[in-house]
């Protein structure tokens, strides 16, 4: 048995498979995201930033006329609140650009100008959650490290806990993400970690798990049982 505070991960021949599978389906059928088209901290981190509560199909226009507007870290760090808000209408939860905005003038203070490489530097930051840490480590700097957001969370519920369902802490999950891409850092760890989130928003869905058409159903504990099952997204798992 694991100690009590060491979660127990995913099993590893199943998470080999799955990590495979899911790797092969991204490489096909993957969108062609903007943010997908850089590692620069500063671009990853706009993006993120927009994407907390907005979804993909909105963020791309913003993410380009925000960049357009305040091209560099620097740029955004010079820049009068009123303005930068006003490069963020239209995309709402404004205190999401405040903290970028509070962000790009640490960062130039306290980090040289260099937005941090390490979660648990970027943690620190304002506006900066466990997620988001996670998602710039890995989508900037391809460092090995969980990015595990609702869509991400509920993969991983369904393919390694799917007992657990809705009770797998956050503590589990995160250290399953941990486990997927442990020893990964380079471009493997990047594409694993947009993989996963792409499943979670295409594939396996709130609403509806599409197990039939899902590339990683043979080694998803709840799709090697099921077949084009609708779930519920209030009862799990
Ligand atoms: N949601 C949050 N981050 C994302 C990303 N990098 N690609 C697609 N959707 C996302």
């Amino acid at each position: 048995m694991p100690a009590k505070s060491t979660p127990r991960a995913a099993a590893p021949v199943r998470a080999a498979e799955f990590r495979r599978r899911l790797l092969r389906w991204f490489r096909g059928h993957g969108r062609d995201l903007p943010w997908r088209r850089t590692r620069d901290p500063y671009h990853v981190l706009v993006a993120e930033f927009m994407l907390q509560q907005t979804q993909v199909s909105r963020v791309e226009a913003y993410y380009h006329r925000f960049l357009e507007r305040y091209p560099t870290l620097q740029a955004l760090a010079r820049a009068e609140s009123g303005m930068v808000r006003e490069a963020w209408s239209g995309l709402g939860y404004y205190r999401r650009a405040d903290h970028l905005h509070r962000l790009a003038r640490v960062v130039l203070e306290d980090h040289g100008g260099t937005i941090p490489s390490e979660p648990e530097h970027l943690v620190r930051l304002p506006g900066v959650g466990r997620y988001t840490a996670g998602a710039v480590a890995s989508f900037a700097y391809e460092r090995a490290t969980p990015a595990i957001d609702t869509n991400v969370a509920r993969v991983i519920r369904r393919a390694f806990h799917p007992r657990l369902g809705a009770r797998a802490t956050e503590r589990r999950l995160w250290a399953t993400g941990a486990a997927l891409v442990r020893g990964r850092d380079g471009p493997a760890a990047w594409a694993f970690n947009q993989a996963i989130m792409e499943l979670g928003a295409l594939v396996c869905t709130a609403r509806v798990a599409r197990c039939g058409e899902c590339p990683v159903r043979t080694a998803c504990a709840t799709g090697s049982k099921r077949a084009g099952v609708t779930l519920s997204a209030a009862k799990g798992p």
